[in-house]
C-alpha cells in the first residue's frame, strides 16, 4: 500500500452470503469518494489476514457486483487467527494463537484497523480483536438472522424468497401425486428461515428449534387435511428441529470449525415416522446451500449497501468495537459485544407463531 493515504482492511467471514458483494461495494466506494483512504480486503477471510494475502479494492474492483452472489474476496468457516490451524490432520488438527501475527500484518500495511463482515463466529473473532487494541467495525451478515443486537441481518431475505420459491415449485407435485412434501431448509438453532417461508409458502406444518415436536401432532394434522379432502400437506423443517423426546439430527462434524456441529437429516427422519404412521407417500427435498447463493433480492442488495456505508461512516468516526445494525427502519451502530452475548432465536410469544397458528398452521405442539 502507498502511504500517503490511510488505509483500512476489510473482511469476509464464515460461510458465504448473498449481499457480502453489496457489502464490499459500498464500504469501498464511501472509503474513496468520501474519506479518501486507500482500502484492501483479504483473501478467504481471518486466513488472509494470518496469511498476508489481500488484494486492492478500487473503483474498478468493486464495480458491478451489486447484485452478485458470493464474495469477490472468498472465505472460509474454519480459520480463527486465535485458534490457528498449524499441524495435526483434518481429524484431528493442531491449533496455535496466530493473532499477534494478524497484528503485525495490519501494522506493516499501515491499516488504521478493520471492517469485519460476517456472523456470530467471525464476529466473536472481532470482538477479540478489538480487545488486544485493533479498531474494528463490524457488519452483521448470516441467512440464518439469528444475531443479537440487530432486527435483521443481510442474506436472510434472499434465503426466504429461494425456500419460499421452492415451496411454490412442491406444491404442485404434493398436488397432482397427493403426497406430503417436506423441505428442510438451514438455520442452524434458530427457525427463522422456516418460519418465514412456510408462512409465505402457504405450508401446513412447520418445525422449529423453538418449537420440539409431538409426531403424532403432526401425523393428527396431515390426516385432518386428509378428512377434509386436501390429500396433501407442506411440511418445512428446520434444520436444527427436533422432536420433544430427540435430539438434533447431526450431519458432520468439522473439527476445524468455531462451531463444528453440520446440522442435517431431520427432514428424511419426520419424513420416515409420518410414512409409518400416517400412511402417506412423503418424500423430502433438502435445499442446503441453494438459499445461500445466488443473486441477493433487492432488500438485502439495499441492506447490505446500508450497512456498508454505515460501517464506513462508524469507523470513519472512530466508533470501533461496534457493529452495525437494523433497528426499526434506521441504521444504528451497537456494541460488538452485544451482537455475540447469544443466538438470536424465534421469540415463542412472536406474532408470527400467533400469525401462523391463526391461520391453521402446526407447530406440532
Ligand atoms: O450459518 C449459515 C449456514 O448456512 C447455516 O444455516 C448452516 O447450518 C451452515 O451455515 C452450513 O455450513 P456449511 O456451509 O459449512 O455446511
Amino acid at each position: 500500500m502507498k502511504h500517503n493515504k490511510k488505509g483500512l482492511g476489510i473482511l469476509t467471514g464464515g460461510g458465504d452470503c448473498p449481499g457480502l458483494n453489496a457489502v464490499i461495494r459500498a464500504i469501498t466506494k464511501t472509503a474513496i469518494n468520501v474519506y479518501d483512504y486507500e482500502v484492501i480486503g483479504f483473501i478467504d477471510g481471518f486466513k488472509g489476514l494470518v496469511e498476508n494475502q489481500y488484494i486492492t479494492l478500487d473503483m474498478e474492483t468493486v464495480s458491478g457486483i451489486a447484485h452478485t452472489g458470493g464474495t469477490i474476496l472468498g472465505t472460509t468457516n474454519r480459520d480463527n487467527p486465535f485458534r490457528y490451524i498449524t499441524g495435526g490432520t483434518p481429524e484431528k488438527p493442531e491449533f496455535t494463537d496466530q493473532s499477534d501475527r494478524a497484528i503485525e500484518n495490519i501494522k506493516r500495511l499501515g491499516l488504521e484497523g478493520l471492517i469485519i463482515i460476517g456472523g456470530d463466529g467471525s464476529l466473536n473473532i472481532a470482538q477479540k480483536f478489538f480487545e488486544k487494541g485493533v479498531p474494528i467495525v463490524g457488519v452483521p451478515k448470516t441467512i440464518d438472522n439469528d444475531l443479537s443486537a440487530t432486527d435483521v441481518t443481510f442474506g436472510f431475505n434472499t434465503a426466504v424468497d429461494t425456500a419460499s420459491e421452492a415451496l411454490d415449485r412442491l406444491h404442485t407435485t404434493a398436488e397432482s401425486h397427493h403426497r406430503v412434501m417436506i423441505l428442510e431448509v438451514m438455520g442452524r438453532y434458530a427457525g427463522w428461515i422456516a418460519l418465514h417461508a412456510g408462512i409465505s409458502g402457504g405450508a401446513d406444518v412447520i418445525l422449529i428449534p423453538e418449537i420440539p415436536y409431538d409426531i403424532n401432532k403432526v401425523v393428527n394434522k396431515i390426516m385432518q387435511r386428509y378428512r377434509l379432502n386436501k390429500k396433501f400437506s407442506i411440511v418445512v423443517v428446520a434444520e436444527g428441529a427436533r422432536a420433544k423426546d430427540g435430539e438434533m439430527v447431526i450431519q458432520k462434524m468439522v473439527p476445524a470449525s468455531h462451531d463444528p456441529i453440520r446440522l442435517g437429516g431431520i427432514g428424511h427422519k419426520v419424513a420416515e415416522e409420518i410414512e409409518k404412521l400416517a400412511g402417506v407417500e412423503t418424500r423430502v427435498t433438502v435445499l442446503g446451500h441453494l438459499q445461500r447463493g445466488g443473486s441477493p433480492v433487492p432488500y438485502d442488495r439495499i441492506l447490505a449497501t446500508r450497512y456498508g456505508v454505515a460501517a464506513m461512516d462508524a469507523f470513519a468516526r472512530g466508533e470501533f468495537g461496534s457493529m452495525v445494525s437494523l433497528k426499526g427502519t434506521e441504521i444504528v451502530t451497537v456494541p460488538l459485544v452485544e451482537a455475540i452475548k447469544k443466538l438470536r432465536k424465534v421469540p415463542l410469544d412472536s406474532d408470527l407463531i400467533h400469525a401462523a397458528k391463526s391461520v391453521g398452521i402446526s407447530f406440532g405442539d
